[in-house]
């Protein structure tokens, strides 16, 4: 149903001051209300401790659908804040489903094929160590070289040769080794599984970021900004054609896309994305920004009575 209301957007609060939104998104925020948008808080810390309650006591009654804009939070905890805020008549403008389905390799990786690294996953618990014979069976899918390790969302980049990168698919000792430096290193963290990729040479085109993020709203590219790592934020448009069916067929209302130029000239898909949880490059157009958040509030959808989603 169309609405007319304002925008509203959940950010992370400041852990030492709860009325205020965390430090890391007050620009933002700060664009966003200067764009007529509203601005609710919640609690990420009780979100995570599984207090989902807490997490939305700052959120007004019947605030309709909305926007989170925050820190990374894993899909069952994201249904969680869904559920809570349905409680008290409002919903994610995502759904849990959509939510996990940009956020996980495995949601978004078959809808990609052949503009992403070639992947396999096997699920795994924190602290648990696919042994040798499950991970030579995962890395037998790939193509023989090297390798990058990673979890349903994160990897361990910072780390790379001693958490990252496998030199040599076929080579099971380092294969296992770097593996299971990684799950010790996501300890509790660890998202989902372990995801192993095909290595593939990139580089950076001239001057210009080494990884773009591009913005989707409702399929349609609106943002093309630097990786938020990079140190410059000029970037080169990628051609986007190979990539909008993709988006188009993913189905969820905010994305994002990491581009990356392979060492032939394609641009390849590294990464997918939550919008909502994607992080801006500090140089990053910030009004332009917010404005993927306040247009097409007509396509939010109403949130239906409460507590009855499937996780
Ligand atoms: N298959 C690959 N081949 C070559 N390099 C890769 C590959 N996958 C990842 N990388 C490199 O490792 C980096 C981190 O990978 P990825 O983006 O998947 O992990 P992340 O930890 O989720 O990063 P982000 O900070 O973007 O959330 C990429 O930016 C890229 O430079
Ligand atoms: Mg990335």
């Amino acid at each position: 149903m169309a609405t007319t209301t304002a925008t509203t957007v959940l950010y992370c609060s400041d852990p030492l001051n709860e009325r205020r939104a965390d430090a890391h998104f007050a620009a933002e925020a700060r664009q966003l209300r200067a764009a007529g948008g509203r601005v609710a808080l919640v609690d990420h810390d009780a979100l995570l401790a599984g207090d989902a309650e807490r997490a939305v006591a700052r959120v007004p009654e019947g605030a309709g659908a909305v926007w989170y804009r925050g820190w990374m939070v894993p899909a069952d905890r994201y249904a969680e804040l869904d559920a809570a805020l349905r409680r008290r008549g409002g919903a994610l403008a995502v759904t849990p489903q959509a939510y996990r389905r940009a956020h996980e390799l495995p949601g978004w990786y078959e809808t990609f094929a052949g503009l992403t690294p070639v992947s396999g996953w096997l699920p795994a618990a924190p602290e648990a160590v696919p042994d040798p014979e499950g991970l030579a069976a995962l890395a037998a899918g790939l193509p023989p070289g090297a390798a990058v390790v990673k979890d349903y969302v994160k990897s361990r980049k910072h780390e790379w040769a001693e958490a990252c990168y496998v030199p040599d698919l076929t080579d099971p000792a380092s294969l296992h080794r770097v593996v299971a430096r990684f799950v010790e290193l996501q300890g509790e963290f660890l998202a989902g599984g372990v995801v192993l990729r095909a290595f593939e040479h990139f580089v950076a085109p001239g001057a210009a970021a080494a990884e773009v993020r591009v913005w989707w709203r409702d399929g349609t590219p609106r943002l093309v900004t630097a990786h938020p790592d990079s140190p410059v934020a000029a970037v080169t448009e990628p051609d986007l054609e190979p990539v909008r069916a993709a988006v188009e067929a993913l189905d969820c209302p905010f994305v994002t896309t990491d581009l990356a130029l392979r060492a032939d000239g394609v641009w390849r898909v590294v990464e997918v994305g939550d919008g909502q949880v994607s992080d801006l490059h500090r140089e990053a157009d910030r009004a332009a920004f917010v404005r993927l958040l306040t247009a097409d509030q007509a396509l939010l959808c109403t949130p239906s009575p409460s507590g009855t989603t499937p996780a």
